[in-house]
């Protein structure tokens, strides 16, 4: 029997961040064996806002060479850049034309970015949930594993399908559900805990880079915002507290509760070096992989092909079975 497919992917549009990590690449690896993967670099939304090109490029490789160091086994994932398979764009023309600007309009991350990009809003920005859903359904994917920020967008790709089978009978596309990972794999910003850690903070210092040096996360540690009390409990009211717990949490898969027990009676201080700490422990290993991966683009090249092959593979026949439901000749 087929095993059930997963799809996600990560904007390059900086070095990925810790939460990038513990929100999406470490839950990747636990779900290779039981499901069959494809985890992407999404180049084409990351242009949705302005891009380096030279930035972005290498990015994409670092994001590729994390996803590979942290251990997404490319013999059993397939793992490949968006922009290397043209069915993205076909598909996501299509569902230009098949969504709605109401239902654009009301997507909450759309009025966040719009909001900050000045006056000439790109559309793409406005239309990237429907290069999302052409991601989700080239694949027949049947779980997407998103963050709470992105369940809207799962829920939209989800209308979307059950439209073009309303339309088109149901073998036109498979309706995907979303998958949203623990509470602990949301990682806060280190200076404003109430938001979530971010590769474009204004502030750079709220944010643990993956190439970060141990001396670097150590300081951003150090300067983290907890607040004036100084007993280490996990609440609503300690945003900052809570963060630190969580990301020793999504590390050491100790519960809340037994992380908090072990710091009765010391201060601050010990959580934030002790994070640190455990951060670094994970973070060394995977950044020295990285490092190695992007040292030998040949290996990383030959991965990054053979993952597109097997994704143009599965996506060429969805559009073609899409192409012939909507009319085109082909
Ligand atoms: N929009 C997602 C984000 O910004 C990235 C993304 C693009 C994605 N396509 C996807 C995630 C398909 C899951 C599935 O985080």
């Amino acid at each position: 029997m087929q095993k059930p497919i997963i799809l996600s992917g990560i904007q390059p549009t900086a070095k990925l961040t810790l939460g990038n990590y513990l929100g999406a690449v470490k839950n990747w690896v636990k779900l290779q064996n039981e499901y069959l993967c494809y985890y992407m670099a999404v180049d084409q939304h990351a242009i949705t806002v302005k891009q380096d090109p030279v930035q972005l490029r290498q990015n994409t490789l670092f994001a590729v060479a994390t996803y590979l160091a942290s251990g997404v086994d490319p013999k059993t994932s397939h793992i490949f850049v968006q922009s290397h398979v043209p069915q993205h764009t076909q598909l996501a023309w299509i569902l230009n034309c098949f969504g709605y600007m109401g239902e654009l309009n009301r997507m909450t991350q759309f009025k966040d970015k719009s909001q900050s990009s000045g006056k000439n809003i790109r559309v793409g920005l406005f239309t990237y949930p429907l290069l999302m859903a052409a991601d989700i359904l080239l694949y027949d994917t049947d779980l997407v594993p998103v963050g709470d920020d992105q369940k809207q967008h799962v829920e939209l790709t989800r209308d979307i399908a059950q439209r073009l089978c309303g339309l088109f009978g149901d073998d036109t596309v498979k309706e995907p559900k979303p998958y949203i990972t623990g509470p602990g794999a949301r990682v806060m910003d280190l200076l404003s805990p109430d938001r979530k850690m971010s590769k474009s903070a204004e502030n750079e210092k709220g944010t643990i880079f993956l190439a970060d040096t141990s001396k670097q996360v150590e300081k951003k540690f150090k300067q983290a915002v907890t607040d004036s009390g100084t007993e280490v409990s996990y609440s609503e009211d300690k945003l900052g507290v809570r963060n630190l717990i969580d990301i020793q949490s999504a590390i050491t898969g100790r519960s809340p509760d037994e992380i908090v027990s072990s710091y009765e009676g010391k201060m601050y201080g010990h959580l934030k070096v002790e994070t640190a700490a455990i951060v670094n422990e994970e973070l060394a290993p995977i950044r020295a992989e990285t490092e190695r991966y992007l040292n030998d683009p040949g290996e990383l090249e030959n991965i990054l092909k053979q993952g597109a092959e097997k994704a143009r593979e599965h996506a060429s026949k969805t559009i073609e079975r899409i192409y012939r439901k909507v009319g085109f000749h082909i």
